[in-house]
């Protein structure tokens, strides 16, 4: 049986990112949705140099090597049935390491792969950031992830954002994070039987 893939995406272990995609995990498991959670923190992945090399060999990079993760990240992006990605934000962006893997993306770029939005396959971003302010605290990360995501053959099915986060500590009292949670698992509970069962 397929399962859920939640991919968290901060250098910070332990942090903010991991704990709400932790949260979400603890959500799904009282519900019984199979689920499977990735975490980006520590992973070694090599920033794109623009080299050349993926236009000359099709979906495939330079860089991939033994002491690199982007191919095995990238993969389980495009094969999960549905994905739910967790990102903060660090200056009005997603974190080194996440931009990282979407350049290594390039790859799928060059070979005009995931260009077609004609079954796409369904993900949920959720965002969060320290500021409680702010128009455009989410608009570049979630220009972004769109781009990055159709590279993947994905499609954003809904995005959550959440301000006023900073730290772990702000977790427990945070009252709209604690009100989309169940609403997510029931999305994810509906999605699941759409589309994975
Ligand atoms: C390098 C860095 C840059 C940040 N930039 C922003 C920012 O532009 N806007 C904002 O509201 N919060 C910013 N923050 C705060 C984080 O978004 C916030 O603390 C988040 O909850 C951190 O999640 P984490 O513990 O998983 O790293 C920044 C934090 C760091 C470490």
């Amino acid at each position: 049986m397929d399962e859920i893939l939640l991919f968290q995406t901060s250098p910070h272990e332990n942090g903010v990112t991991a704990t709400i995609a932790e949260l979400l995990a603890e959500h799904l498991a009282k519900a019984h949705i199979p689920h499977k959670l990735l975490s980006l923190t520590k992973r070694p992945i090599r920033p794109c140099c623009h080299c050349g090399f993926c236009q000359s060999h099709p979906s495939s990079c330079s860089l991939d090597s033994a002491n690199d993760q982007a191919p095995e990240m990238l993969n389980a992006l495009r094969r999960a049935p549905f994905l739910v990605v967790f990102a903060p934000i660090y200056f009005y962006a997603l974190p080194a390491n996440f931009k990282a893997l979407i350049d290594r993306s390039q790859r799928f770029w060059q070979s005009h792969q995931g260009l077609e939005t004609e079954n796409a396959l369904p993900t949920l971003v959720l965002l969060h950031a320290a500021r409680s302010h702010g128009d455009h605290l989410f608009s570049g990360a979630l220009l972004t992830l769109t781009y990055f995501l159709k590279m993947l053959s994905r499609t954003i099915e809904a995005s959550y954002t959440f301000r006023g986060l900073e730290s772990v500590a702000d977790i427990p009292t945070h009252i709209p994070l604690a009100n989309a949670l169940p609403s997510l698992v029931s999305l994810l509970s509906r999605k699941y039987e759409e589309t994975l069962s």
